[in-house]
């Protein structure tokens, strides 16, 4: 315990006043320079005519500046970087020998005699340095300066004993929260991996899974070509069964690479200034065998729209929602694209008459291989689609969102960036465009 009776009644008062004002800098999360300037500026005020300084170990077992509000910033400079050792003036002394150094008359001290020259530049007669500690480990050190020699007394002592313990505090106080705070970070980054690698392993199984379907059709229909007597009829729809199987399979696997590569940011987008409506031209026309062998109507309606996008990639992605808007939909129904140029936004809807997606559901969209319960049959999709198209949207710099109503339809908006825009990436290039419908 210190020894209060050095001090007196009033001194003990304010000892503990300025005790009690670090320490709510402490609670507050004040960072440590401001922490330890507050400390040193209290014993100066304890101590009046005295100058004091606080120097922190680096990892390299140097001496750094921690904190010198009075000193003159040439002194702390010359000796910021200061190696502990036996004639290291008090403060390199003192961390050498784990112990107080009292340096009463510093032009004499032989510890002083490098610093000689830069004591009498700055005004400095006397100088005693404590270390600090932070449990056993000597973390830094504590210093109060005197303009004359002087051999300090039992209670400027005692108050140097008491602030070396404060700026112990605060050092620890510090660490721990820099600790707690590598802990968190550490933690988060600990869930974040756990999290993506069960999201790889989910979608490793349901690629596995999906794949299994056709090529077990396949696996299927080859045997039967091998062992079975079968007419030329049986054996057509044997090999139509097994092409068809097969494109699945390759689509799922194009869509899954495509996917891999967008998320890895590795999918070669050329993004170039055109007419979104051309786009949507060729798309159409593209689907209207398979919408009229499904007596649903496709319409294209609405204005030029000059954007910035991938041609090739804004066609997939149109194409992934007319698939979608013409797989659920029943016949009799009627499919609308169009677009719109909302005060600059460069929108595309697709709109649909399906049965539409419940709320509950929508969560689940745009997760790979998620159908939503929706059945896989002969024309059943893999359950990419949708996550795709949004991935390839955002990849231009636009964003994609589905709305949908049960009973009454779907609609998908995709917003790209206006043909006018910079183009941004290196890779890309900027063209006019073209011709316009
Ligand atoms: N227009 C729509 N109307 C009703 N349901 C839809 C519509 N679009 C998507 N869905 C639901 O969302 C699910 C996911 O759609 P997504 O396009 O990602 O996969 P998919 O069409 O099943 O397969 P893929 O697109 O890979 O061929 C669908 O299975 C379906 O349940
Ligand atoms: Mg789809």
């Amino acid at each position: 315990m210190g020894k209060l009776s050095t001090l007196t009644g009033d001194e003990v008062t304010a000892v503990l006043d300025r005790q009690t004002a670090v320490m709510e800098r402490l609670a507050s999360g004040d960072p440590l320079s401001t922490v330890l300037d507050s400390i040193v500026v209290a014993l100066e005020d304890l101590i009046p005519g005295s100058r004091c300084s606080i120097l922190l170990l680096d990892d390299r077992g140097v001496l750094r500046h921690g904190a010198a509000p009075s000193l003159p910033a040439t002194y702390s400079t010359a000796i910021d970087g200061l190696a502990p050792g036996p004639r290291a003036g008090s403060c390199g002394t003192a961390v050498h020998l784990d112990q107080p150094v009292v340096a009463s008359d510093v032009s004499t001290d032989p510890r002083w005699v490098t610093f000689r020259e830069l004591a009498d530049e700055h005004d400095i007669g006397a100088c005693w340095s404590s270390p600090i500690r932070s449990g056993s480990r000597i973390v830094g050190t504590f210093a109060v300066y005197d303009r004359a020699a002087h051999e300090p007394d039992d209670r400027e002592r005692e108050l140097v004993r008491r602030f070396t313990h404060l700026a112990s505090i605060a050092v620890d106080h510090d660490r721990s929260a820099s600790e707690r705070e590598a802990r968190h970070q550490a933690d988060l980054a600990r869930r974040s991996a756990e999290r993506a690698n069960h999201a790889k392993s989910q979608f490793v199984t349901s690629l596995s899974h999906e794949l299994r379907t056709p090529l077990q059709s396949i696996t299927g229909f080859a045997e039967n070509l091998k062992t079975l007597e079968l007419s030329p009829e049986q054996r057509h729809k044997a090999l139509n069964g097994i092409g068809g199987a097969a494109t699945h399979i390759l689509s799922i696997v194009d869509d899954v690479l495509d996917l891999a590569r967008v998320e890895a940011g590795a999918m070669p987008i050329q993004l170039e200034r055109l007419n979104a409506k051309e786009v949507l031209t060729v798309a159409t026309d593209l689907v209207q065998p398979l919408a009229a062998q499904r007596s649903i109507t496709v319409e294209c309606s609405g204005p030029s729209l000059d954007v910035q996008a991938d041609r090739r990639r804004l066609r997939q992605v149109i194409l992934n929602l007319l698939s979608n808007a013409l797989r659920f939909s029943p016949s009799a129904t009627t499919v609308r694209v169009s677009t719109q140029d909302l005060a600059g936004q460069r929108i595309i809807t697709v709109v649909d008459e399906g049965p539409g997606i419940a709320a509950d559901l929508l969560d689940r969209l745009f997760v790979p291989f998620d159908r939503l319960g929706a059945e896989a049959g002969r024309e059943g999709g893999a359950g990419l689609g949708l996550v795709l198209a949004r991935r390839l949207t955002e990849a231009m710099g636009g964003s994609l969102d589905l709305d949908s109503t049960v009973g009454t339809g779907t609609r998908v908006t995709v917003s790209l960036q206006s043909g006018t825009d910079q183009c941004s990436s290196g890779t890309d290039r900027c063209s006019s465009i073209e011709s316009d419908n």
